[in-house]
């Protein structure tokens, strides 16, 4: 059967999977460690890959390298972009885009990486469909959307508008796009599931603070559940 590599942003979300796991070993590479086990019968790799997209880049490369995950479902929080979403609510990746890739100076559109054929990523329409029934069947509200990902912890108005009405994005945050571009060079499928803690606005700071553990139990749940449907 697959293995998956299962990537979370905080210590909550990989407390909460480390304790459903059984057959556990670890091994630390590159400073990060690395869970290996079962979960619903399933073989999994549980990681976390730290903040921003070098450490999501480099964790999703020895996922694939040393770990051989086939599959891989990265889960956290973020800060919605698109209006009508409200914190609690979840966005499943359609593609994922780094918002902070800038060559505009030469002519090319925010996000654009020069010269490669792909600068937005799009996540497996299998995890994609499983993660809505995860959705559905757990009751929560969610869109499948663009998740925006870059170096910033976005906490502006102006930016949050910029980043719907020029990019497109759901929701945005510092890891996906990272794991998606890294997966996509090693033609390997993923989802990222983002629970919404903010709104990435002024009071972002104090509704991270407030709704981050929350926001990381519900995208954990999801996981749970589509391991067990898979
Ligand atoms: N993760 C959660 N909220 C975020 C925000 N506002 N910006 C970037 N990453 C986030």
């Amino acid at each position: 059967s697959r293995i998956y590599g299962l990537m979370g942003a905080m210590d909550e979300e990989i407390e909460l999977l480390l304790s459903a796991m059984t057959d556990v070993s670890t091994s630390i590479k590159a400073g990060i460690t690395y869970t290996t086990g079962n979960i619903h019968g399933h073989q999994v790799v549980v990681c976390k890959s730290g903040v921003g997209k070098v450490n999501a880049a480099v964790t999703t490369q020895i996922l694939i390298d040393r770990f051989g995950v086939e599959q891989i479902i990265f889960t956290g929080v973020a800060g919605a972009v698109q209006p009508d979403l409200n914190i609690g609510d979840m966005v499943i990746s359609s593609t994922c885009m780094q918002h902070d890739m800038d060559v505009t100076p030469l002519g090319f559109a925010k996000g654009i990486i020069p010269y490669q054929e792909t600068s937005e990523f799009a996540a497996d329409p299998g995890l994609v469909r499983l993660a809505e029934q995860a959705c559905q069947s757990l009751g929560d509200r969610y869109i499948v959307g663009k998740v925006l990902s870059g170096d910033q912890f976005v906490a502006s108005r102006e930016l949050v508008t910029a980043l719907h009405q020029e990019m497109g994005g759901a929701c945005t945050e510092m890891e996906g796009a990272a794991v998606a571009q890294t997966a996509h060079m090693n033609g390997v499928p993923f989802v990222v599931l983002r629970s919404m803690s903010d709104k990435a606005d002024g009071s972002a700071h104090v509704n991270f603070a407030e709704f981050a553990v929350k926001a990381s139990h519900r995208s954990h749940r999801i996981v749970e559940y589509m391991l067990g449907h898979l």
